[in-house]
């Protein structure tokens, strides 16, 4: 069975939403890089082993990430989830984990990378926006798009409001993500896509307004 290690740094809803999917893995572990994160607790109480690996006292990122890479190399993953895990990975890190490391954003990718990203889509007036689970590569959030959902953007909306509108759906491809990934069913290409086997060819046009 398919070993996850999900790493997070506070509130932790897609790890929840990760560990309650009822997924055919083994969640090895939740490693934290600050003590307080709120995830620690849920995982615990879900039974699932946590860890913290606190990024103070290290002299670099490479340290660090050395660090962060033993423990969870220590659990035996074969995945590792990003879930809100807010910190830069060295490029080191992420090519250890080429290929079998996933992050989810709250943006249709490759619009908005980074933070502030729903105030930054109302901002642009976007009538649709969304989130992506994809590989990690070295670039900040980018990487092969497993999968994608959108939702419109209300008039009257505040970041927060849209946000919220957006989490309800990572939680929904986030574990749809893993499952296909450890189902085997997500080949990655030569021009560096992702597709997915046995996956139905239908999808439903979103528009928005709707008039
Ligand atoms: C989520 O919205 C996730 O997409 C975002 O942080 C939030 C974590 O919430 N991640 C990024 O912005 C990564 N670039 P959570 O701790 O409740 O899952």
């Amino acid at each position: 069975m398919t070993k996850v290690v999900v790493l997070i740094s506070g509130r932790g809803s897609n790890m929840e939403a990760l560990l309650t999917a009822g997924l055919p893995v083994e969640f090895a572990a939740v490693i934290s890089n600050k003590a307080e994160a709120k995830g620690l607790q849920i995982a615990r109480e879900l039974g699932i082993h946590t860890a913290v690996v606190e990024h103070k006292g290290y002299p670099s990122r490479e340290a660090y990430d050395a660090k962060l890479a033993e423990v969870i190399d220590s659990h035996g993953a074969d995945l590792v989830c990003l879930a809100g895990f807010m910190r830069i990975l060295s490029e080191g890190f992420v090519q250890r984990y080429a290929g079998r490391m996933i992050n989810v954003h709250p943006s249709l990718l490759p619009a908005f990378t980074g933070l502030d990203t729903h105030a930054r889509a109302l901002a642009a007036g976007v009538k649709l926006h969304g989130c992506t689970v994809h590989f990690v590569t070295p670039q900040l959030d980018a990487g092969p798009i497993i999968v994608q959902a959108a939702v419109p953007v209300l008039d009257g909306d505040s970041a927060d409001s849209l946000g919220a509108r957006v989490l309800d759906q990572e939680h929904r491809i986030y574990p749809l993500a893993v499952r296909w990934i450890a189902e085997g069913r997500i080949a990655l290409t030569a021009d560096g896509r992702t597709h997915l086997q046995g996956g139905s060819p239908q999808a439903a046009a979103l528009i928005s307004p709707q008039g």
